[in-house]
């Protein structure tokens, strides 16, 4: 399986943070917010990555993830110039994703939880269409929505509704099949003029090919696209590591833990950045699992 983050948009809800800068490297307490998005995508096993960002933003992100090679990756960089859609990503990546299936998230979700791992690689071993994946929230209407029936399948699908007919919102990220590509081709823009994720999974929903993964209590799952909900996330990231002693979305330590990369590695990284806590728990990890 391929995957993408998609790490586009202006970031315009966070002006003045975000004019000189992309939101996916703003500060989620003690790493860039990129982190977590990229972490998952490597707990679902997927080490072939694409990032998608604005012609402004790819220089840094650039700088930051490299090819990938010091995680054990193969990460790759495209650019989306301006903003049009979430479902652009397939069109923008069809080389990248040819023939395989791909994941999608995208550059500020944030997702925590135990055994979530275990459900990444399950749903990726069982695609079959397109697997979503839902989580409850109190405020539906800022999301997608999916409806479930007593048996919990999807039913219906909408974009941000007015009036919501449940309260389980679809997450940013998304399994596919590579048919995606060609769905995502034929799509209307809406009235935004952008390509909707929600118009490309109506299509997998009317075929019979749409499934729902819910993640309930025991995941967390926050969006760190607003400054209110980065604090959140930052003070969530924060809380967790400093009453277990570990870190959350380390992406050196998943390589390490994955076996993408060996523990004289993952030691070499964090004498890198020795001089912060970060650096210093990358060559604890290091030394603990050699
Ligand atoms: C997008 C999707 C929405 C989804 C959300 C998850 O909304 O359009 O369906 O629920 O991401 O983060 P956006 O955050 O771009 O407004």
């Amino acid at each position: 399986m391929k995957g993408i983050v998609l790490a586009g948009g202006r970031g315009t809800r966070m002006y003045p943070s975000t004019l000189t800068t992309s939101k996916q490297l703003l500060a989620v307490y003690d790493k860039p917010m990129i982190y977590h998005p990229l972490s998952v995508l490597m707990l679902a096993g997927i080490r072939e990555i694409l990032v998608i960002s604005t012609p402004e933003s790819i220089v840094a992100l650039r700088a930051l993830l490299k090819d990938g090679a010091h995680l054990g990756l193969d990460i790759t960089y495209a650019v989306q110039d301006e903003p049009r859609g979430i479902a652009e990503s397939f069109v923008i990546g069809a080389d990248h994703i040819g023939d395989s299936p791909v994941a999608l998230i995208l550059g500020d979700n944030v997702f925590h939880g135990a055994g979530f791992p275990k459900i990444l690689r399950t749903a990726r071993d069982e695609l079959d269409g397109c697997t979503l994946f839902g989580y409850p929230v109190s405020d539906p209407e800022r999301y997608g929505i999916g409806e479930t029936d007593a048996q919990g399948n999807l039913v219906s699908l909408e974009e941000k509704p007015l009036k919501p007919r449940s309260d389980n919102a679809i997450t940013g990220l998304y399994f596919y099949e590579s048919d995606v590509v060609e769905i995502a081709r034929d799509l209307t823009p809406s009235e935004r003029g952008e390509l909707e994720i929600t118009d490309v999974n109506q299509v997998y929903l009317k075929n019979g090919r749409a499934r729902l993964i819910r993640l309930g209590r025991g995941h967390t799952w926050l969006d760190a696209g607003t400054h209110e909900s980065l604090l959140d996330a930052s003070q969530y990231v924060h809380v967790i590591e400093k009453r277990q002693g570990v870190r959350v979305a380390c992406v050196e330590e998943i390589a390490l833990r994955m076996g993408y990369i060996d523990a004289d590695h993952c030691y070499e990284l964090g004498t890198r950045m020795r001089n912060s806590e970060y650096g210093q728990y990358l060559m604890q990890v290091a030394q603990t699992i050699a």
